[in-house]
């Protein structure tokens, strides 16, 4: 395990035992509502990977999964989205299940769930490991979430700064912001 944080000045705001304990309950309530929807579970990369992969081995009923990549962060400064990989599985008919590590600007969420329902899935939700609604620009709300936040920058359990820290186990908040 990682426990070296060099010289990253955070603390500890949820630990591991904490984020799998609300991955258990999130988890059995999506599991009432999905049970026979068959949908198609869509990991937002990179940061969603840690979350995704601990979310849906707690889903109780048959889904199959897919990928998508976005990047619109640069440094800790949220930037217009630049690159997006599509999903291997059509969406078209499919009850889709976005899954997100943050909803920041929420300028992600608006331009994924837009994009699937155009392409005609049948009904697109969003499962976010974190919601920061103090900084939201376009009004969108995720449908489920495990935690919700307030305005500082994090980073563990998926979620890089500067492509580092993303394999740490809890969740840190930056004391103050690297140069
Ligand atoms: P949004 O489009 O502004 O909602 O932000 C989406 C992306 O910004 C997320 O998927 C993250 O990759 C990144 N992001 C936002 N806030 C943080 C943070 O506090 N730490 C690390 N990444 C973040
Ligand atoms: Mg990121």
């Amino acid at each position: 395990m990682f426990e070296n944080y060099g010289d990253l000045n955070a603390e500890i705001i949820f630990h591991q035992q904490q984020i799998q304990q609300r991955i258990t309950a999130l988890a059995q309530e999506i599991t009432q509502q999905y049970k026979d929807k068959n949908p198609l579970c869509v990991c937002v990369l990179t940061g969603a990977f840690m979350f995704f992969s601990d979310l849906i081995r707690n889903l109780g009923f048959p889904l199959d999964i897919d990928f998508i990549r976005c990047q619109s962060y640069h440094k800790t400064k949220n930037g217009d989205i630049t690159k997006t990989m599509q999903t291997k599985n059509s969406v078209k008919g499919r009850n889709v299940l976005l899954v997100e590590d943050i909803v920041d600007s929420g300028n992600t969420l608006f331009q994924i769930k837009n994009e699937m329902l155009s392409r005609g899935a049948l009904s697109v939700k969003t499962i976010t490991f974190l919601d920061k609604p103090s900084q939201r620009v376009k009004m969108v709300q995720p449908d489920y979430k495990a935690f919700s936040i307030g305005n500082s920058f994090v980073v563990g359990y998926g979620l890089d700064y500067d492509e580092k820290y993303r394999q740490i186990p809890c969740l840190l908040a930056l004391k103050s912001p690297k140069k």
